[in-house]
């Protein structure tokens, strides 16, 4: 695992961005799995500057979202996929056919789930998949549960991300209580995954997933057992890591960038 301690958001996102670039030039048709929510809001804009610059060509970029709200559709302005195409797609010159995120309108759910993991086989799977992180530490909307689910799936969200999200929402009433999910399963067997979360709200579930049990009460301690796990933080969402960073630092399989 390495973590980055970044210095504010600001500074957070260049070095997200940073890392997200570095795959795309690498291996310019990467897959890339995507996140939404309020952190990688900062990584897309600055990928976009970076595009307009020149520095970057998204033309063979294939990507795949974690999750969608069920019963919103792409242009309801709440839907993952608007969110998607707001904040990055509309903005650099990706192929929108490349561009996936589930149908949240499916009539049948499971065999839009079925769909889902078979793109995300038919891709080859995810290069870098990129990850925000709920208080609870659910990933993408993998929510605490008895058991870890695999692949995507139709998951029931909690009243703490009900709440956490609908701050985004014109009602709060309007927020769904059902979404679609990729799979811990599926996250899992991204070939590198980056984790980034700010803010002091973060802290509690960073502490638990980066350094507790690995349990599926805290979805996102899974990534613990993830062989290719970067981590970029804030300062206040690294608060409750302390003494563990310290640690960390001195330990095989950590690189700790204090
Ligand atoms: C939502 C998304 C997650 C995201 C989480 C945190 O529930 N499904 O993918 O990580 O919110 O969002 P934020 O970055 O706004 O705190």
């Amino acid at each position: 695992m390495r973590i980055y301690i970044a210095r504010d958001y600001k500074d957070l996102s260049r070095k997200a961005a940073n890392i997200i670039s570095a795959q795309v030039i690498m291996k310019p048709d990467c897959v890339l799995g995507l996140a939404t929510g309020s952190s990688p809001i900062g990584a897309y804009k600055q990928l976009v500057e970076w595009y307009e610059k020149g520095d970057l060509d998204f033309s063979e970029v294939r990507t795949v979202n974690l999750d969608e709200y069920k019963g919103l559709t792409g242009d309801n302005k709440e839907s993952y996929r608007y969110f998607m195409n707001t904040n990055l797609f509309d903005h650099v010159n990706i192929d929108k056919a490349n561009t996936n995120v589930p149908n949240g309108m499916a009539k049948n759910t499971e065999a839009e789930c079925r769909r889902y993991n078979e793109l995300i086989r038919s891709l080859g799977g995810i290069d870098l998949q990129l990850l925000g992180i709920g208080r609870n530490g659910h990933i993408g909307f993998n929510e605490p549960e008895e058991a870890f689910e695999k692949e995507t799936h139709v998951v029931a969200l909690t009243q703490s991300t009900i709440e956490a999200n609908s701050r985004l929402f014109d009602d709060p009433d309007d927020v769904p209580r059902y979404a679609l999910t990729m799979g811990i399963k599926s996250i899992m067997q991204a070939r590198r995954v980056l984790l980034i979360a700010s803010g002091e709200d973060k802290a509690d579930a960073i502490h638990k997933s980066l350094f507790g049990p690995v349990t599926p009460h805290v979805p996102a301690s899974i990534l613990q057992m993830h062989n290719n796990l970067t981590v970029v933080a804030d300062k206040a969402a690294l608060s409750s890591c302390g003494k563990e960073l310290e640690d960390a630092a001195n330990k095989e399989g950590f690189y700790v960038d204090l």
